[in-house]
């Protein structure tokens, strides 16, 4: 019976040394410690020792039990650690890895300089109006004082879509369309995309933007207009610009002007941005011309006003240094990035 239990007890801890998971181990547990298990099978048959064995058994027997539930348990015990090692080797994080990099958009310089802008006019109170792309003769040239056989018409290659209808050539549009709709007194800006059958370099593009101006009142003179544009310069290029109005032509202003401001990159030296001059011409303006205010049944004795025209991607380009339109509209991101 002791050679028996001898054998038992080796097979048990043969078993748990090659168990290789937590299921041989239970498989192990119920096979021998069981209560069907062998050892436990032993202590049943020692009804049939004598007294004087029976105590001398049983301490074996409950010897062999307690080393083969200490083996098992260690083999439990050294299996867990190994599993949980394996989880954290697999769970690991590589704090050296490169982070997951959140891109968000941004907004395009043109879309900067035009909130700017927005802002600007809208703190002296003008509203933002809205116009179509797509426009007729009639309210792109004929109710701007430009009928069909003037020469002006020849400063715009056109992009004709039918026998009147164009891609507007210039924002100017919405001022016949804000003055039919709207009584004085008026002061809205209208910003938008214009379009003109212009060769591509790196300062004309077919597409580029332009915001007009309209203001028209009781009263309003060409210090008006002054003001307004100056205080617009300041904002934009600061409080030291030089501001300069030369005589100019437009068809819908008499008198018309040209508004340039002193260099912002050489304060008006004479530099790369200026091209020399030392002065950048920023837009044109005028008072509306009494024609355009009577093709939009506005009374011109009774009211007047100005009007302007400031190109949008030329004061991009200069607040920031692009040397070239084209970058404006390419969407090369490696160029907006830098914004
Ligand atoms: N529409 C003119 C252009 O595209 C710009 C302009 C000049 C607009 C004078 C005006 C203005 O409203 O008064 O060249």
């Amino acid at each position: 019976m002791k050679q028996q239990l001898e054998q038992i007890k080796t097979a048990a801890l043969e078993a748990i040394a090659a168990a290789e998971n937590s299921a041989d181990c239970e498989n192990v547990r119920v096979k021998y410690l069981g209560k069907k298990g062998e050892l436990t099978a032993i202590l049943k048959m020692m009804g049939g020792l004598s007294p004087e064995e029976r105590p001398i058994m049983g301490q074996l027997v409950n010897t062999a039990k307690a080393e083969v539930d200490e083996a098992l348990g260690a083999k439990v015990a050294e299996m867990s650690a190994k599993a949980e090692e394996l989880k954290l080797k697999e769970e690991t994080i590589d704090i050296t890895m490169p982070a997951k990099v959140n891109k968000t958009g941004k907004l395009h310089p043109l879309n900067t300089v035009l909130n700017d802008m927005i802002d600007i006019f809208q703190s002296m109170g003008f509203d933002v109006v809205d116009g179509p792309e797509v426009e007729t003769d009639h309210y792109n040239f004929e109710c701007l004082n430009v009928p069909a056989d003037h020469p002006a018409r020849d400063m715009q290659d056109t992009f004709y879509l039918a026998e009147n209808i164009l891609l507007r050539t210039q924002t100017s549009a919405a001022q016949i369309r804000t003055m039919e709709t709207r009584k004085p007194p008026i002061r809205v800006i209208c910003p938008g995309r214009v379009f003109r059958a212009d060769e591509v370099d790196a300062t004309h593009s077919p597409v580029f933007h332009q915001i007009e101006g309209l203001v028209v009142d009781k009263g309003v003179t060409m210090c008006d207009l002054k003001g307004v544009l100056e205080q617009f310069a300041h904002e934009i290029y600061g409080p030291d610009t030089k501001v300069k109005f030369r005589p100019s032509f437009f068809p819908f202003t008499e008198p018309s002007v040209e508004v340039d401001v002193s260099c912002s990159e050489c304060g008006g030296k004479g530099c790369r941005v200026c091209k020399g001059a030392g002065w950048i011409e920023i837009l044109g303006a005028g008072m509306v011309h009494p024609n355009v205010l009577r093709a939009c049944g506005i009374d011109p004795e009774e009211y007047s006003g100005f009007a302007f025209g400031i190109g949008l991607d030329r004061l991009t380009t200069t607040r920031y240094k692009i040397s070239d339109i084209r970058l404006l509209f390419e969407n090369d991101k490696r160029f907006l990035d830098q914004f």
